[in-house]
């Protein structure tokens, strides 16, 4: 167990990025009310996962984690929660299907609610008020009524959270997620890509291997797997009161544990030396995920994992690296081989979305689907040069049919992007660019793993 540490003693240390209620008997309120609550998850759970993702830190399994970047109140619905999961099961099923290997599913879902901002205002017409930190918060609507944080939200967003989870569970273990309704899982409006083609054609050709399995005596009623997948959930741990309330010693292992989510991950802004953030998760046990952009230099990183992991233990840490589609290769290598001299295990996970940010000429925030394809297909190389294993995705994604990121096969254009641009935070991949990026990256993928076959043997 940590020691000197205690589920409050972030409150030492230098807090950034989170918010200051005007109201402090209604915050004190609302955290007693929040540490009452049941956890939405399991210290158990937790523990699987971490064991799932100590397979990826060997190469034995691949980590998508996908989702929206914030989750809000108004976005709330049940389609939208199925159609996310749907997408992540169909790029999971392309990526096992082309590399043969596990993919551990993780949803930034059910708790992904405090947005981290680069400046604290916006000024809008000459009138500057406190900038939207995520509807756990505060409110996007432009009043300094709606901006000020209410403590209220937290029990609000925490609902919603058990909620969505309900569903997510129901979904993976109610026969949802069975191979076979592969076919069902195609999204109507997947029709009209080039992609959605070739996922029929792999459904197609899983059915038949589901048939000979069954001809052969395998089926859903003697393997389970084959009826229920694992999913997990995440977030970024910015609001610490939340996650302090959502604290709780494990009975069989006297532990700490977030209960808050399976996974939670600390920001590019939040992961400095002597931070309240990094300070919160190195004492509780689940899985931490660590965002690294440009700033970040070995030797603090090297701190960071002694702090985070003195332990070492394989499956506690990702490293989600975030440079953009033009610093990846520059950047990256110098992280990969401090990492490897001091003998850390760590996943490493490629998020293409956090560096590849444009104001488009219509002044919307875009990603362009070429820079994040960019992205990935440099970190990949770069693992391959070093001999690392590239283990993980990380992106923003909706199973809905927006109009936030440019290009792909169905090309949205920078005019296209006003027709449904509904994102309360940065741009998101939709449906259909979320299953080209899979069948991409499960050829670079491939890739990388013939390469590492042909080192081993
Ligand atoms: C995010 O993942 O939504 C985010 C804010 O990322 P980063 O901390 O890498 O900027
Ligand atoms: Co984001």
């Amino acid at each position: 167990m940590a020691t000197n540490w205690s589920p409050e003693s972030w409150r030492n240390h230098e807090g950034r990025q989170m918010p200051h209620y005007p109201d402090a008997a209604g915050l004190a309120a609302a955290e007693v009310e929040l540490s009452r609550q049941p956890p939405l998850v399991f210290a158990g759970e937790a523990r699987n996962l971490k064991a799932d993702l100590a397979k990826v830190a060997n190469g034995e399994a691949f980590l998508l984690q996908g989702g929206d970047c914030a989750e809000s109140f108004a976005e709330f619905h049940a389609d939208n929660i199925r159609d996310t999961f749907r997408v992540i099961l169909q790029m999971a099923v392309v990526l096992t299907y082309a590399s043969k290997l596990p993919v551990v599913k993780v949803g930034r879902m059910a708790g992904q609610f405090a947005k981290p901002r680069s400046a604290d205002t916006e000024t809008i017409g000459g009138v500057e008020l406190a900038s939207y930190r995520g509807d756990i918060i505060n409110d996007i609507a432009f009043t300094s009524e709606s901006r000020e944080p209410d403590p209220q939200r937290m029990l609000r967003a925490y609902h919603q959270a058990t909620a969505t989870l309900n569903l997510l569970r129901a979904f993976s273990n109610g026969g949802y997620a069975t191979l076979d309704r592969v076919h069902q899982w195609t999204l109507d409006f997947m029709g009209r890509s080039p992609w959605s083609a070739k996922f029929e054609e792999m459904a197609n050709r899983i059915d038949d291997a589901l048939s000979f399995m069954r001809a052969c005596g395998i089926n859903a009623d003697n393997v389970p797997q084959l009826n229920a997948t694992n999913f997990y959930t995440s977030h970024e741990a910015l609001l610490l009161p939340y996650e302090q309330a959502l604290t709780r010693k494990d009975s069989t292992s006297g532990d700490f544990y977030s209960t808050s989510a399976h996974m939670l991950w600390i920001g590019d802004r939040t992961r400095f030396e002597g931070s309240a953030h990094v300070e919160y998760l190195r004492g509780i046990e689940n899985p931490i995920g660590m965002k690294c952009g440009p700033s970040l230099e070995p030797d603090a990183l090297i701190r960071m994992l002694d702090t985070l992991n003195p332990s070492r233990e394989a499956g506690r840490i990702t490293l989600i690296t975030r440079y953009g589609y033009d610093k990846i290769e520059a950047g990256l290598p110098k992280l990969v081989r401090a990492v490897q001299r001091e003998g850390h295990p760590v996943v490493w996970s490629c998020d293409p979305m956090h560096g590849n940010v444009i104001k488009a000429a219509s002044g919307y925030k875009t990603r362009p689907f070429e820079r994040i394809l960019g992205e990935v297909r440099g970190f990949f190389a770069v693992h391959r040069a070093e001999g690392s294993f590239g283990g993980g995705i990380h992106v923003e994604m909706t199973g809905q049919n927006v109009t936030e990121c440019t290009g792909g096969a169905i090309a949205v254009t920078d005019e296209g992007l006003a027709d449904r641009y509904h994102t309360h935070c940065d741009p998101r991949i939709n449906a259909a660019q979320s299953l080209e990026l899979s069948f991409l990256l499960a050829e670079m993928l491939n890739d990388e793993l013939k390469d590492r076959r042909a080192k081993a043997a």
